[in-house]
């Protein structure tokens, strides 16, 4: 096991480059399952995510070659139709998994993903798309089991309890690539990494219309073709080094990113005082201050605030000059992290979904613990900001999602390092 170690109250000054979306990559990696020719992919992210994804695709029977942002994937075999518990346990985004193979093998059987620390992780928007495009769906000894000889488009309507789901449109628009017929997907995800995925099929030949929109259109096709395409870069990512830039009250270029797909959070981050300027079409710059205005933020599906920057915008929120309110209306229970903000010297009451996070004038190092990804990167932000040497332990969650986290932080200035740990 690893820890990071960090040392507080260093300005971060100097350039970032962001790296290609996580949440693009991997559904874009399922997608391969659609297609027997040659796929590469090009500025693949290198995570732990990325990784076990791989392995999944070697056991359903693809060979993954990843050198330097680079994906090639081959076909050996299309024989293999099960994603087993110990992969899908460790990454929820394998369920996307389950549309390609049911259109390509007829057949997928998937095992239920369960609930994570964030939060119960359900599948039946996933399991209603599949039957409307006519497959038999059953759950099973913990498995998914669906099967089709072949598909049919449909209407299916994305709207679920909490809202629309990304990676159940993602499965649906893919399964519909090869169905027969015309599927219209209402109220479906507009995140930048579906419409990521369904450039990424149109240039393998599928027929797609309004992604980016709620409501998608796949006319089906009878097969795909290999292609070679690069990934956007991850939004995610490069909001998390701008509140760690503003945490610190530094001065940070942020290159290879995509601003616009952060209008939102540029809108809040401004309304809180830093100043954030678009100086080209792949690069921002942000300068920090001493203490930032308190700001309302509730976190809902894409073009609204993300719930996947929440933690790292609560860690920067904790030294505000006043009381914010922070509600998430995508995952319960995803408040972890702010039970060890206290321990760091914040102020924060959890009530339901909401985070009430009074500002306090300091923060002090201590040991913390990640219980999820983006948990553990709020909380490496709240200890580059708090006075004194501090620790992230279960640091194997942020791999999931940061690709070099504390060489990119080093690079800026921050003291932290990676340490061996016996505490697990
Ligand atoms: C994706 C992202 C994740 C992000 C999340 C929300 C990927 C690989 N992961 O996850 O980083 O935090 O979007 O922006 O892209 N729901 C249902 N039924 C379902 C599916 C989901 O009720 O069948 C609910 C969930 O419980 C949640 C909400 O819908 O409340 C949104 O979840 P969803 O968009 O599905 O998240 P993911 O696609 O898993």
């Amino acid at each position: 096991m690893y820890k990071l170690v960090i040392e507080g109250g260093h300005k971060l000054e100097g350039e970032v480059y962001i790296s290609g979306a996580k949440n693009a990559a991997l559904p874009i990696m399922a997608a391969s399952l659609l297609i027997e020719d040659d796929v590469i992919i090009n500025n693949v992210p290198n995570l732990e995510d990325v990784k076990t994804l791989s392995q999944l695709l070697e056991r359903l029977g693809k060979k993954v070659e990843f050198s330097d942002k680079r994906m090639v994937i081959r076909t050996v075999s299309e024989e293999n139709v099960e994603a087993p518990y110990e992969i899908t346990k460790k990454i929820r985004a394998s369920i996307a998994v389950l549309g390609p193979l049911l259109a390509k093998r007829k057949k997928a059987k998937v095992s239920f993903p369960g609930g994570c620390a964030i939060g119960p992780r359900p599948v039946d928007l996933h399991i209603k798309g599949m039957r409307i495009l006519g497959a038999s769906v059953r759950v099973e000894h913990g498995y998914i089991i669906a099967e089709a000889q072949k598909l049919t488009g449909g209407l299916v309507n994305m709207l679920g309890t909490n809202g629309t789901s990304v990676v159940a449109t993602e499965n649906v628009m893919m399964a519909a690539t090869l169905a027969e017929g015309t599927t219209v997907i209402d109220n479906a995800a507009m995140e930048p990494e579906v419409v990521d995925l369904a450039n990424f099929l149109i240039k393998c030949g599928a027929k797609i219309k309004g992604h980016g929109t709620n409501t998608i259109v796949v006319e089906g096709v009878k097969n795909l073709k290999g292609c070679e395409y690069e990934i956007i870069p991850d939004r995610i990512e490069a909001g998390t080094f701008i509140l760690a830039g503003m945490m610190t009250n530094g001065e940070v270029l942020v290159k290879n990113c995509e601003p616009n797909h952060l209008t939102e959070p540029i809108r809040v981050f401004s309304e809180m005082g830093a100043s954030i300027q678009i100086l080209s079409k792949d690069t921002v710059l942000v300068k920090g201050r001493e203490r930032y205005e308190p700001v309302n933020v509730t976190t809902l599906p894409y073009p609204y605030f993300p719930t996947d920057l929440q933690a790292q915008l609560m860690a920067v929120l904790t030294k505000a000059r006043g009381i914010s309110i922070i509600t998430e209306k995508i995952f319960q229970n995803r408040f972890m992290h702010a039970y060890e903000m206290n321990r760091l010297g914040a102020d924060i009451t959890i009530d339901g979904n909401s985070a009430i996070i009074k500002g306090v004038d300091k923060l002090y190092g201590a040991p913390v613990m990640a219980s999820d990804l983006r948990g553990g990167a709020g909380l490496i932000i709240a200890l580059l900001g708090a006075e004194g040497v501090g620790e992230l332990l279960r640091v194997y969650h942020v791999d999931r999602g940061y690709e070099k986290i504390e060489d990119k932080l080093s690079k800026l200035g921050a003291k932290i390092k990676r340490e061996k740990t016996d505490l697990i």
